[in-house]
């Protein structure tokens, strides 16, 4: 068995996250089929973060003394590390930019870490992070890769891997289009090297979808190269990153079929509608559907269609 689903599944608290069918929602978009992948208890948190952390955590340090284990995050990525070194025995340090909700920096305490606040953007507390696991018993673990650090971050979408494996049993057969919520776009990269790994016939179209304030994938497709966009301020804090990850970015300019950017009060609405359809999302995780609902949505859609979303986050991730 591929080895990441097997460490996995040995996790307590496993279980594959449900995939909810939502006929009523395909019927009004005039699509065939509309599922939602719910993540909004991956491993007793509340977003699919906790498989990359849970593996590159166990990656980079089993065998390790005590150590501090390092990273930045605008919210679910830290909870995540923070709850996975707690549980292997270590320290944890976590880096958060302004504009990371109260109670998300509160559950990141609540699992023992040590906070540390820093002004400026996500880009900003990434380097920061990096520059604190410069310290001898520390050890970055990030979820963005740049040139020079991009095994863990390898390890972290090898993680991520373990969602699509799910799909693949739970999902009679592969969707016409899968609309995945990116911040730097390792959920992306996981998204296109499994879907991209099929013969052509299979194809399913991979549709990225990001905050107008921060569409550092749009802006990158758009420039055929990686470019690193100012951020603004949304309520998609997980979805708030200035600049693609380099290991994603080849997959994202080799296989993206389209991307798209949602306002706040589009991803507030679509979270309502997931919710009156029982699906628990927060608002990065209600973002695929924002996007689906968009006039403006960047692929045709046929009554053929069967169409996923990826619910990233529950409502309590916010
Ligand atoms: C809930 C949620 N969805 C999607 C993403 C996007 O993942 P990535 O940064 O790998 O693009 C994040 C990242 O933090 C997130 O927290």
């Amino acid at each position: 068995m591929n080895p990441v689903l097997a460490f996995h599944r040995s996790l307590p608290g496993y279980a594959p996250t449900p995939v909810v069918a939502l006929p009523g929602l395909a019927r009004s978009l005039g699509i065939a089929h509309l599922y939602a992948k719910d993540e909004s208890n991956r491993l007793g948190l509340p977003a699919f973060k906790a498989l990359g952390a849970s593996w590159a955590v166990h990656r980079a340090l089993a065998g390790r003394p005590p150590s501090t284990v390092v990273t930045a995050t605008d919210g679910n990525h830290g909870r995540a590390v923070a709850r996975f070194a707690r549980l292997s025995g270590h320290r944890a340090a976590i880096y958060v930019p302004p504009g990371v909700p109260a109670a998300a920096i509160r559950a990141i305490e609540d699992e023992g870490a040590a906070v540390t606040r820093v002004p400026g953007d996500y880009d900003a507390a990434v380097r920061a992070a990096a520059h604190a696991a410069a310290a001898p018993d520390a050890v970055l673990v990030q979820d963005t890769a740049w040139p020079g650090y991009e095994e863990v971050p390898g390890w972290i979408v090898d993680g991520y891997g373990t969602l699509f494996a799910e799909l693949d049993e739970q999902l009679p057969s592969p969707p016409d289009l899968v609309i995945v919520p990116a911040g730097v776009g390792s959920l992306l990269q996981a998204a296109l090297t499994h879907y991209r790994g099929r013969p052509a016939p299979a194809r399913t179209a991979v549709v990225s979808v990001e905050p107008r304030a921060a569409a550092c994938v749009l802006a990158s497709v758009a420039a055929g190269h990686p470019v690193t966009v100012a951020t603004g301020e949304t309520a998609l804090a997980g979805l708030n990153c200035g600049t693609v990850s380099s290991l994603a970015w080849p997959h994202i300019a080799a296989g993206l079929s389209a991307g798209t950017a949602v306002d706040d009060p589009e991803a507030f609405a679509a979270a309502r509608l997931l919710r009156a359809n029982g699906v628990d999302a927060g608002p990065c995780g209600a973002a695929p559907l924002a996007a689906l609902l968009r006039p403006d949505f960047p692929l045709p859609l046929s009554p053929a269609t069967s169409a996923l979303l990826l619910v990233t986050e529950g409502a309590a991730a916010v």
